[in-house]
């Protein structure tokens, strides 16, 4: 046994110390991260793998915003790879496999076709996978109805205005405009059809311009996975689905079926991004990396609706934990980001938390209380709230065995229920509207944050941060205080 000399710390035990700044506007810092190795975003946040914040909703409102989503594993694997597709699907520069006919069809199917597929146009192919033409809802719209199929409609390839495969989003917007056109097929050198361009996606990318997207302009998402070994299966479904990054989701993340997961993944999907996690420590973040994690996620208990600490006694202020990690990682001789995951209440806690050497952070309860968050919002008390869950209280355990086992009305079951532990707690919060409008607050922050700190971005706020520790006195004047708030 042994007491470390040194107090750990978290958020409210410390402020930054202002230095000198030479940034006169917030719009000179850059506020762009890392998120895995090789992975980056524009906005440092994720949103927490929970079942009451990240489904494919909160996940395409987070990519569009900069961030990322993680999606809960607290389903079946066919519908987490569903909610992969959902979002992969929401927006891309290039649609692959777009809808098409063969020239045949008739005119009102393909009508009721585009009806169906809310889309203003169909691909027509022939046997082999060639286009031939491209029919449009406009093309359609007076067509007499003596036309027979979608061969006398459609524009033929001859006339068609198309890209090839390595077209980028300049030259497609470029060939759009200048021929007037919504659609631009991208076809291979044997006319073979490769994918669809639309102005409509386009447009989409502008009005987005912290998008987080992949190489095909797809909205970027993360998938949470378990350890046991069917879950190899679950990674497996989840990277053919489109997943950017699969997270290793354990509350004990130092442990050795953590590290033997993720050297798996590491040999069956050498490709996968693979954030690996929870740990609090110098030695458990080293061990991580050391197995081969492209990110490690730091936090034993910070979280709001965490009970870990209470249930069991361990755990380091998230602060420390942060600090010890980074150490950990550069231990390991690996250069990979942290994610500090859980207590992050306000824009200052996610400074604080970026300048100990996270370079992104999880939120879980600020943002469960947003639109996108799974679940409608109620009212008690007169006001509108939202339900958030820890993952390990009672209720989603109960939910999780039932989905599990089909458990959960006999006696037998009830008395199960009796021996589980939680180590989180149930609650309710504000509703708050979209998660933009948080993120924008935040965003909002960091950029002041960065000015005071006297740094153009993250790494030199990390290389520059000088921690001061306050007292009780010192937070209570941190807040507003001596007045009565409106
Ligand atoms: P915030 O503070 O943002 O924290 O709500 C979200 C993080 O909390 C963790 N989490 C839990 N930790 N018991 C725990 O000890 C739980 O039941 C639980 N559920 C979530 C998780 O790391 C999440 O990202």
């Amino acid at each position: 046994m042994n007491i470390r000399p040194t107090k750990g710390l978290t958020f409210d035990d410390v402020l930054l110390v202002p230095r000198r700044s030479a940034i006169a506007s917030r719009q000179d810092v850059e506020v762009a991260t890392r998120f895995t190795a090789s992975i980056q975003l524009q906005t440092p946040v994720l949103s927490a793998n929970m079942d009451t914040v990240t489904e494919s909703r909160m996940a395409i409102a987070m990519a569009r915003a900069g961030g990322i989503g993680i999606l809960h594993r607290f389903m079946t694997i066919e519908q987490q790879a569903r909610e992969v597709k959902t979002v992969k699907r929401a927006q891309g520069f290039i649609i692959e496999h777009p809808y098409n006919v063969k020239a045949d069809t008739t005119v009102e199917r393909a009508r009721a076709l585009m009806d169906q597929y809310k889309v203003g146009a169909l691909m027509v192919m022939d046997e082999n996978g060639k286009l031939i033409g491209l029919v449009s809802q406009r093309d359609l719209m007076l067509a007499p109805s003596t036309l027979g199929s979608v061969r006398e409609a459609m524009t033929p390839r001859a006339k068609l205005i198309t890209a090839a495969p390595g077209v980028s989003v300049a030259q497609a917007r470029e060939l759009l405009y200048k021929h007037r056109i919504e659609k631009l097929p991208v076809l291979d050198s044997h006319d073979k059809l490769i994918g669809l361009i639309t102005s409509r996606d386009l447009i989409k990318l502008d009005q987005y311009p912290r998008i987080t997207t992949d190489v095909k302009g797809r909205l970027r998402v993360g998938a949470a996975i378990g350890v046991t070994s069917n879950e190899v299966e679950r990674a497996a479904a989840l990277l053919e689905a489109g997943a950017d990054a699969l997270i290793l989701d354990i509350a004990h993340g130092h442990a050795d079926h953590c590290i033997d997961m993720i050297q798996r993944l590491k040999r069956g999907f050498p490709e996968a991004q693979i954030i690996a996690g929870n740990v609090a420590s110098r030695a458990g973040a080293r061990d991580l990396a050391d197995a081969g994690a492209d990110a490690v996620k730091v936090g034993i208990g910070p979280g709001s609706i965490c009970t870990t600490r209470i249930v069991t006694g361990f755990g380091v202020p998230q602060l420390t934990a942060i600090m010890d990690s980074l150490a950990g990682v550069r231990e390991a001789g690996r250069d990979i980001p942290l994610i500090a995951d859980g207590g992050i209440r306000t824009a200052g806690d996610m400074v604080k938390a970026l300048a100990a050497g996270a370079e992104s952070v999880m939120i879980g309860s600020l943002f469960a209380g947003c639109e996108e968050a799974p679940g409608s919002p109620v009212l008690r008390d007169g006001k509108k709230v939202k339900v958030v869950r820890g993952m390990a209280s009672l209720g989603a355990t109960m939910n999780r065995r039932i989905s599990e086992s089909g458990a959960g009305e006999s006696a037998e079951d009830q008395e199960d229920w009796s021996k589980v532990v939680p180590e989180g707690v149930e609650a309710v919060v504000p509703y708050r509207g979209n998660v933009s409008e948080i993120l924008h607050q935040m965003v909002g922050g960091l950029r002041s944050g960065l000015s005071y700190g006297g740094a153009h971005n993250i790494r030199e706020l990390q290389e520059k941060a000088e921690f001061i520790e306050i007292t009780p006195a010192g937070i209570r004047e941190s807040g507003s205080h001596d007045v009565n708030r409106t």
